[in-house]
């Protein structure tokens, strides 16, 4: 079929999700450039996904009758003769993220989503659940792609390398796309027109250049901005990244800027470099994740039920996540072959020429058809070097206590982390976080 009139098959894994209604209203407003054929919900939570599927169910007869669309809990529905799968799955859903965060926590050490021992936690349940996804791609749509947003990004992307090395699969973050398009508040930009060369892991990199679509240098007037704001801009558009305690994360960044004011720094990397004060401005009994299920969840779902009551989505309380409008970039440069240039999670195979070349690393790629491709990034200094060889080394050891069901090397990964004070402490956090996970994570012995 030629490619310029082809309609695309789509199916979204973790159907279920709360991002789920913003990313079907993103794709609805992006038909021009991204046409669909057909859309699928797929989840292995029936109940859960079902609320958002019957209200997405609504707003699409009214709004794209032509896109076949349905919801689905069957992997070979889900799956076959698929162009695209985008992956947005949390594994142990909200009341793992809780346990993720809280469990560190009292012992004294950051409770994060994706960094320190949570990360690590939510890695080892993640690795099941998107081998699974990868493996039903293969299987049922060999020649469709995976954009993978799931986290932990950078564990997820180790274990494909290692556990899968020939998955049509890319894996993306949208931190640093946030984080630009508040760089190009500070500077009065359109966010598209900023050119950016960036380097490290997911949640943990820095930005070595931002120029404007002249090629003019930006970087002094931002650097000056964030030292003394963080990435606080009056201005912010985006529904995402905005309660308090973003906020304090955004601002955070103006205490990163002072121990290497060299570049600009990645939001993460607070909980590496300030755990403690971190742990200091943390509630042990109410984390993000309560947030999160007090907010964004209730809100979502409540909104979903009220269209299903309604009978209609006009007027409804779903609204475009038009943050999240870079995965149609992605699809779209994948499909045309655009070559646009994407921070994207890739083997590093020399980009960042002073570090090991097979290490999953988050730098500028050029996408196309052949997937994404990453662009040389240069030499990066000490500092920065010698804290990511120490997280790599955390998150391969994840993966290889994972393949090898080893305890041993899940010790050392929490050991390892630069969240955790010593070996003792990582051995409390590791045997409750291994109760805790007992339906999700593999044996170790
Ligand atoms: P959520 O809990 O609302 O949604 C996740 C859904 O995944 C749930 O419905 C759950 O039932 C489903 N699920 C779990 N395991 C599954 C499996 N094996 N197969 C199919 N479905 C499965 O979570 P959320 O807050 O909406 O976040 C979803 C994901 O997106 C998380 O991984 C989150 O970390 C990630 N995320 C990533 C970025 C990024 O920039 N990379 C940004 C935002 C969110
Ligand atoms: C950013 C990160 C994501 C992360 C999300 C958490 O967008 O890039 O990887 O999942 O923040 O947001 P939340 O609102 O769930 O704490
Ligand atoms: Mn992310």
């Amino acid at each position: 079929m030629d490619k310029k009139n082809k309609k695309f098959n789509v199916v979204i894994a973790g159907g279920g999700s709360t991002y789920t209604p913003g990313i079907v209203m993103m794709l609805l407003s992006n038909q021009d450039r991204f046409p669909l054929e057909s859309l699928t919900l797929y989840d292995n939570d029936a109940e859960r996904q079902a609320v958002l599927g019957e209200a997405i169910k609504i707003l699409m007869h009214e709004q794209a009758p032509q896109i076949r669309y349905e919801y689905t809990v069957d992997p070979v529905v889900a799956f076959t003769g698929k162009d695209f799968c985008m992956a947005h799955i949390r594994v142990g859903k909200f009341a793992m993220r809780e346990q993720d965060e809280k469990i560190p926590l009292r012992y004294g050490v950051v409770g994060q989503e994706t960094c320190g021992p949570g990360g690590i936690a939510y890695g080892m349940r993640s690795i099941t659940g998107m081998m699974e996804i990868i493996d039903y791609m293969d299987k049922y749509s060999p020649d469709g792609w995976i954009l993978n947003y799931s986290n932990p990004a950078s564990i997820v992307a180790e274990a494909c390398r290692v556990m899968r090395p020939k998955a049509r699969i890319i894996n993306i973050c949208d931190m640093p796309i946030a984080t630009k398009t508040r760089m190009s508040y500070i500077v009065n930009k359109d966010p598209k027109d900023l050119d950016v060369r960036y380097f490290g892991l997911n949640h943990f990199g820095w930005w070595t250049s931002v120029t404007d679509e002249l090629g003019n240098d930006l970087m002094p007037q931002i650097q000056d901005y964030v030292s003394k704001n963080g990435y606080l801009t009056p201005k912010a558009i985006e529904k995402q990244h905005m309660e308090p305690s973003w906020q304090a994360t955004h601002r955070k960044a103006a205490d990163l800027m002072e121990v290497d004011p060299r570049f600009l720094p990645n939001t993460y990397l607070k909980y590496y470099i300030f755990p403690d004060y971190v742990v200091e401005h943390s509630d042990p009994n109410y984390t993000r994740a309560n947030e999160v299920m007090n907010g964004r969840e209730k809100r979502i779902f409540g909104a979903a039920r009220d269209i299903i009551a309604a009978g209609t989505a006009v007027n409804g309380g779903f609204e475009i996540d038009v943050h999240a409008s870079f995965i149609v970039d992605l699809a779209t440069a994948i499909s045309y072959n655009t070559h646009e240039i994407m921070l994207c999670i890739v083997e590093n195979k020399g980009a960042i020429c002073n570090f090991d070349p097979t290490a999953m690393v988050e730098v500028p790629c050029v996408i196309g058809s052949r997937g994404a491709e990453p662009i040389c990034q240069g030499y990066i200094p000490t500092f920065e070097k010698g804290m990511m060889e120490e997280q790599l080394a955390v998150e391969r050891l994840v993966v290889e206590a994972y393949v090898e069901h080893s305890y041993q090397k899940l010790w050392q990964a929490l050991t390892l982390s630069k969240t955790v004070p010593s070996a003792t402490v990582a051995k409390k956090i590791l045997d409750d976080l291994i109760v805790a996970n007992k339906n999700y994570w593999p044996e170790l012995h």
